[in-house]
Parts: structure tokens; sequence; C-alpha cells
């Protein structure tokens, strides 16, 4: 995956943006919403981010 890529284009967030979130341990959406603002405007990467959130919490359950 390309960390550096943007998924939340309204408020700039990228995908490692969404995993950092993750890792200091959010684990849902509103949690992530609060961290980085991600799908907090138009709503239309909310999809994306909860499959982020999804991947990088069972990463993180991994460790
Ligand atoms: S692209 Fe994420 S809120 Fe608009």
């Amino acid at each position: 995956m390309n960390l550096d890529k943007i998924v939340c284009y309204c408020m700039s967030v990228t995908n490692g943006m969404i995993k950092e979130a993750v890792d200091a341990g959010a684990s849902t959406l509103e949690e992530v919403q609060a961290a980085t603002g991600a799908g907090t405007v138009c709503g239309s990467c909310v999809d994306d981010v909860k499959r982020l959130i999804d991947q990088f919490v069972s990463e993180r359950n991994q460790k």
C-alpha cells in the first residue's frame, strides 16, 4: 500500500495518517475522525476510510 496516497481529499488525509491514528489507539471511524478529520466534510471517502481502519486494526492486533 502507498501510505502517501490521499484517502480524504477534503482534509488531505493520507493512508499513512489513518494507520498512525490506528497505531495510536483509534479503532473506530469516530475515533479516527476525531484524530485526523478524515471523512468529516463531504463524506464521500467514509467507505474507504472504514476499509483502511479495518485493515490497520487487524494488522495492529496481529502484533
Ligand atoms: S473526501 Fe473525505 S470528507 Fe470529503
